[in-house]
């Protein structure tokens, strides 16, 4: 992957017309009413601006939130399911059961599950794959540790990241994707990147992807993620190739999250 942008990606980038969109990772948070509390709150004080507004919340909550955010500008996302359409695969949901409950994005490969549930590059491209069949947009999640910051592996990790789903599906797969960066060591830690180094790994991503299919590039959202907040959104969200936020811990209060999405109009 090549870390600077050449002449003719420039080009591209002023010609693109991504709109931004603003994710909320609710992750293992929320009882039933406080979900349901904590979207209404969304819901009803949500001041429409030129950007997408996603919350991705537990599967358990799923039939409760879909109801509650129908006819609203809300999407609702899911954080993980399996690959296959049905089985022997106790605790497991697929992705096919999310689309009955108006889930329109799932997350694939968020470092969490990649950490702690074994979620590797092959499992990440079939969750990627059965969204894309089930007629949701996954969000693939990439991002390094701090080692791999320290050792320049970056970019590296990255690519082979997006490789594998690459070579799953195709590049022109990503027509119907999202990515987002999210560099393990800014993650729930307070530790966000500088906008400088958000942007500096999106423009290189993006010219990964050009490189590709100039095309697909050019209209790819790639997200930035790890503590985002009300305080340091908007300079993130102004970055050329940054184009909306994965967020966690601030998606968790309705008034920080949705500061945040008017930071995107
Ligand atoms: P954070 O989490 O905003 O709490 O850092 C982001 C994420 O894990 O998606």
């Amino acid at each position: 992957m090549r870390p600077f942008v050449r002449g003719p990606i420039l080009l591209i980038l002023m010609n693109h017309s991504r709109t931004q969109l603003i994710a909320g990772n609710w992750k293992m948070n929320c009882s039933r009413s406080e979900a349901i509390q904590l979207a209404s709150h969304v819901v009803a004080t949500l001041k429409p601006v030129d950007a997408q507004l996603l919350i991705c919340v537990p599967s358990i909550h799923l039939a409760d939130i879909s109801r509650l955010i129908a006819n609203s500008r809300v999407l609702l996302g899911a954080q993980n399911a399996h690959w296959q359409e049905k089985g022997a695969y106790t605790g497991e949901i697929s992705v096919n059961m999310l689309a009955d409950y108006q889930v329109s994005y799932l997350l694939v490969g968020h470092s969490e599950r990649r950490q702690m549930f074994a979620d590797d590059n092959k499992k990440v491209a079939l969750k990627f794959e059965a969204a894309l069949k089930n007629g949701l947009t996954p969000i693939l999640c990439i991002g390094e540790t701090l080692e791999q910051r320290q050792q320049n592996l970056t970019l590296n990790v990255l690519q082979v990241q997006c490789e594998a789903v690459v070579k799953q599906v195709g590049i022109k797969a990503f027509a119907n994707a999202c990515v987002a960066y999210e560099p393990i060591w800014a993650i729930g830690t307070g530790q966000t990147a500088t906008p400088e180094q958000a942007q500096q790994v999106h423009q290189a991503l993006r010219a990964w992807f050009a490189e590709q299919d100039e095309e697909i590039a050019t209209n790819l959202q790639i997200l930035y993620g790890g503590s985002m907040n009300a305080g340091n959104a908007e300079e993130l969200l102004a970055q050329p190739d940054i184009d909306g936020g994965l967020i966690g811990g601030a998606s968790l209060k309705a008034d920080a999250f949705l500061k945040i999405y008017s930071a995107a109009g």
